[in-house]
Parts: structure tokens; C-alpha cells; sequence
């Protein structure tokens, strides 16, 4: 038993997720050995190249456990391949009401229902720009109104190796996400040559969800997108959400994964990188999405219940299993 499932976790969990939540990012704030406590293995074999950016390992951070981008630098640290900050919108967000994070230890996963609480676009590019790029990084976006978006591309672009757009929060009224998306793209592709990803919801096959999550990245492919994340947070009903509903993450999601990548790859076709998302807490369940056609990976829940030495878990594991395949 490693350090953190002994002590830490004990501590964070003592919290509740909120307050756990802004330890973490105190913590992160000092000048802690972030590289040793990580502990990634920076191997060559786990080199790739995401939409023409090259990553050290094929490991992303997700969105929305940095909502400010004050601590991308510590997370890039840590020995993530690349860290997505935000989501971020044009002008500051308080979120919805507490309670709007839950945990559920026996599946390893979290309800949350936050409401993309921010600062706003133009603090975020301040910190930006005093914040040291560690590792490739992204912001995600996601403002309903599209000359809200691209203001918010606009201002974050200049401090970052690319853009996501989160076309899929649970949280956010995006109406006819698929024309709002291609339409984004359009208007971003037009101001700037930087990886533009798409983030869409998860579907299982064959339901209404899986044909709107298809036409979203078929809009996203055809306006000019690079990319696209597969996928965000699964909507559920939840009684201790203060909005009875809220996005499923971690543990219920892990099987899933691997067969949407493999789906939205086959509908997009291969020009166009996957990143997979959802319930990804170990290196098969990495290898199971790189093997369906992800070219990277993003966690977040599983930072959660296993802790900083994520890093070194996955890359240690990806690493031993790349070497058994050559
Ligand atoms: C508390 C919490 C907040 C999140 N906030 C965002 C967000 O702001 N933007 C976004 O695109 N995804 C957000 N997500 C979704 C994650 O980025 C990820 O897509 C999802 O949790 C599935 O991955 P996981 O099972 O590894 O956590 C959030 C997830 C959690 C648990």
C-alpha cells in the first residue's frame, strides 16, 4: 500500500470533496517535489505526437480539476503528458449551489454537478501568463454565446498549445450542440492554427445519445477541428446534487471507454486524433484505449482516489507493456 491510499486519501476523504478539493490545491502551490512524488518514467517508447504536439507520454490531465489554471505548472510537474485547465468562460462563474460534488468510494466515482465555477477568461490569462509551461497545455471553453467563446479562445490562446472545447458539460445548456459546435470551430479555426479539440458526451451504442455525440464530432471533424476528447461526464439523476442531477465519473465508466473511442474512430475515420476519457484509473485500462485508436489518454477521477503517484503508475505500466508488445 502505497503512501496515499495509507494516509492521504484517509485525509482528503476525512473533507468533504469541496474543502479536500482546495487542500489539493494549496498543497500544489508549494514547492514540493512535484517530479519525485509523480514519479513518471520519462521513457522514449512513450513519446507520441498529439495533433502535431509532441507529448512525453500519452497521459493528459482533464479538464475541470484545474478550473483556474493556477496550478497547471505543479500538474505538469507531476509527469502528466499534457494538462487541459478551465473549463473557462468569458466572464466569471460562481457554479451552482452546494452541494454539487459527491463521492462514491465502492465504485471509485464522483456525481458532480459544479457548474463551471471560474474565475473568467481574462484572470485566466493572467495567471497564464505567470504560470510556467511544465508540460503541453490546453484551457477547455465552453461559453454558450459564441462571440463569448471565441473572446474567451481569444484571450487564453496566446498562453497555450491548444484549445478544447467542452461541447458536452452536463452542466451547460448547449442547444443544438452539433451546429453550435461546427459553427465554434468555424469561428476559432478562422483565428488561429492551434490544436482545436472537441469534448463529447459519452453514449452507449445504438440510443439517441450515441447519434448525438456522432454528430457532434462529425461537426467538429468537418468545420477544421484536430480532435476529439471521447468523453465527458455521463448525466445521471443524484439527489445530494443542490441541481438533483449531475455528470457520473470514474469507476462506471471504465468498461465504456474503450468501446466509444473505438466507435467515434471508425465514424471520424483516422486523419482525425481521439483522446480517450472516462474511468480510466490503470495501465491496461490505458492500453484497452490506446488499442481501440485513442492516441492519448485524460484522467481525473482516478487522480482523485489514487493519488499523485498517478504518473508513475500509468507510465511505468504503459512503459512495461509497450516493451511486451516489441
Ligand atoms: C468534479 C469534476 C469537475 C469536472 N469539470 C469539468 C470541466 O470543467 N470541464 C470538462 O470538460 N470536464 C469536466 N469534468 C469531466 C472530466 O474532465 C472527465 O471528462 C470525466 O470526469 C471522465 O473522466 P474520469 O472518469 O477520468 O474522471 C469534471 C469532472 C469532475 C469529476
Amino acid at each position: 500500500m502505497g503512501w496515499y491510499e495509507a494516509v492521504g486519501r484517509r485525509l482528503f476523504f476525512s473533507l468533504d470533496p469541496e474543502r479536500s478539493h482546495r487542500l489539493a490545491q494549496r498543497l500544489l502551490g508549494l514547492p514540493l517535489p512535484w517530479g519525485r512524488i509523480g514519479g513518471a518514467v520519462d521513457d522514449p517508447a512513450l513519446r507520441t505526437s498529439l495533433a502535431g504536439i509532441t507529448l512525453r507520454n500519452p497521459i493528459g490531465l482533464a479538464a475541470g480539476f484545474d478550473k483556474t489554471c493556477a496550478h497547471l505548472d505543479a500538474l505538469g510537474s507531476l509527469g502528466f503528458g499534457y494538462v487541459v485547465g478551465g473549463t473557462v468562460t468569458r466572464a466569471p462563474r460562481r457554479g451552482n449551489l452546494h452541494p454539487r460534488i459527491a463521492r462514491d468510494p465502492a465504485r471509485r466515482a464522483l456525481v458532480n454537478a459544479m457548474g463551471m465555477p471560474n474565475p473568467g477568461a481574462e484572470a485566466v490569462a493572467r495567471i497564464l501568463a505567470r504560470t510556467a509551461r511544465t508540460a503541453p497545455r490546453f484551457v477547455s471553453i465552453a461559453d454558450e454565446a459564441l462571440a463569448d467563446a471565441v473572446g474567451t479562445a481569444e484571450l487564453v490562446e496566446p498562453f497555450v498549445d491548444g484549445i478544447e472545447i467542452n461541447a458536452s458539460s452536463p452542466n451547460a445548456g448547449w442547444e443544438h450542440a452539433s451546429s453550435h459546435t461546427g459553427e465554434l470551430v468555424r469561428a476559432l479555426r478562422a483565428r488561429t492554427s492551434k490544436p482545436l479539440f472537441v469534448k463529447i458526451p459519452p453514449f452507449t451504442a445504438g440510443d439517441d445519445d450515441r447519434a448525438q455525440a456522432v454528430s457532434i464530432a462529425t461537426a467538429a471533424r468537418d468545420a477544421g477541428g484536430s480532435g476529439i476528447v471521447c468523453a465527458n461526464t455521463l448525466p445521471v439523476a443524484d439527489p445530494r446534487m443542490s441541481t438533483g442531477r449531475g455528470g457520473l465519473s470514474g469507476g462506471p465508466l471504465t468498461a465504456g471507454t474503450p468501446r466509444m473511442v473505438a466507435e467515434i474512430v471508425d465514424v471520424i475515420g483516422p486523419d482525425l486524433p481521439v483522446v480517450a476519457c472516462g474511468g480510466i484509473f490503470t495501465a491496461d485500462d490505458a492500453r484497452r484505449c490506446l488499442d481501440a485508436g485513442a492516441v492519448a489518454i485524460q484522467v481525473y477521477t482516478a487522480l482523485i482516489y489514487e493519488g499523485p503517484g498517478l504518473p508513475g503508475s500509468l507510465t511505468r505500466g504503459l512503459a512495461a507493456s509497450v516493451r511486451t508488445m516489441h
